[in-house]
């Protein structure tokens, strides 16, 4: 008996991955080419240059996907590709390579909403029953939904302006966090977790996003620019440039980490209430999944288990590498 054998490929913001799985799951190899350090250089993703980064490592992602997995082309059951949504210029790679590859091999095309794949990802570690609820915050994604089958999505939130992971970036990138020893290869987010172990949450006092809004969507620019204002005036009481590593840049990291993580579980709070009142999560016993980079912080992750522990849910988060974008999810 041979399993169903798909190749998922993602290509949608800045990672080029490639993954082979079979029907039950199980993931018989992937391979990843993040251009995280090229951006970082850039201050941020320039789209033209991570179209180009993913043309150049395509043809070898796929290659080393198939042949870690020991699978030959010919073998697969079908193609699966994120088509939707991303960037245009960063989809268009993937896309093309894939249907290249679907018109050699004649083999079926599954196309695959990159959010969908984020929020059933679980599913392959866990027995997961629907409905369950979803929480994805990464450096794009920042939504709340009901996941109610496969393809059976309730949207109960999402953010206003920009994402978490955006957020953090934007900050860190402010604080020159790159030219900081300790933290110089890292994420924004990471760089501010790292950093925030070293400075005290309570030491500026950020007020959480949209404390009265009755809903269950988020908001990051607000706090982005209070915290450029604080950075700006620490930066001419310390009489240093722009550029150079503020003394209280920990103190800073750990201000925002907090606020970023009260306000992620207070939207949070509100959607399993939301859903608890009108039946639409079990009572006792239900499911919060949270995935995207952004989960992979402990801190937020410790806040949304507070708030899941005072509900009665069960907290679930795929591990970081299942978290970040990768092909097995598309897979
Ligand atoms: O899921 P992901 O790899 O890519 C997408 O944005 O789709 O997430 C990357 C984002 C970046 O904004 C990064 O700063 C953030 O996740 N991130 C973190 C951490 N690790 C990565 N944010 C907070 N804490 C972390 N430990
Ligand atoms: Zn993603």
């Amino acid at each position: 008996f041979l399993h169903k054998l798909v190749l998922g490929i993602e290509t949608s913001c800045d990672d080029t991955a490639a993954a082979v799985v079979d029907e039950t799951g199980n993931v018989l190899g992937e391979a990843i080419h993040s251009q995280t350090e090229v951006h970082l250089k850039t201050g941020g993703i320039v789209p033209p240059v991570a179209q180009q980064l993913h043309r150049e490592n395509i043809q070898r992602i796929v290659q080393e996907a198939l042949s870690t997995s020991k699978v030959s082309p010919s073998e697969l059951s079908a193609i699966a590709t994120t088509v939707k949504p991303g960037l245009a210029l960063s989809l268009g790679v993937g896309l093309s390579f894939s249907l290249q590859l679907v018109d050699q091999l004649k083999k079926p095309f599954i196309p695959i909403h990159h959010m969908e794949a984020h929020a059933l990802t679980i599913r392959l570690l866990n027995k997961v029953e629907f409905p369950f609820l979803v929480l994805l915050i990464s450096g794009g994604h920042c939504l709340l939904a009901l996941v109610r089958g496969v393809s059976d999505f309730l949207l109960l939130g999402k953010s206003l302006d920009i994402a978490p992971g955006d957020m953090l970036d934007k900050v860190a990138r402010r604080l020159s966090l790159v030219k900081h020893p300790e933290c110089s290869t890292m994420s924004g987010g990471k760089a501010i977790e790292h950093l925030a172990k070293q400075g005290h949450k309570l030491h500026f006092d950020f007020k959480p996003p949209m404390q009265r809004a009755k809903n269950c969507d988020f908001s990051f620019t607000g706090l982005q620019h209070v915290i450029d204002k604080i950075i700006t005036q620490k930066e001419k009481e310390e009489g240093i440039q722009k550029g150079q590593i503020l003394s209280s840049a920990a103190h800073i990291a750990a201000a925002v980490q907090h606020t970023t993580a009260c306000h992620i579980a207070k939207r949070t709070h509100r959607a399993i209430l939301f859903c608890k009142q009108r039946d639409l999560l079990p009572q006792s016993k239900a499911v919060l999944v949270v995935s995207g980079g952004v989960a992979s912080n402990l801190y937020i992750r410790k806040a949304l288990e507070i708030v899941t522990n005072a509900t009665q849910c069960t907290l679930l988060c795929p591990p970081p590498r299942l978290c970040t974008d990768n092909g097995i999810m598309i897979a």
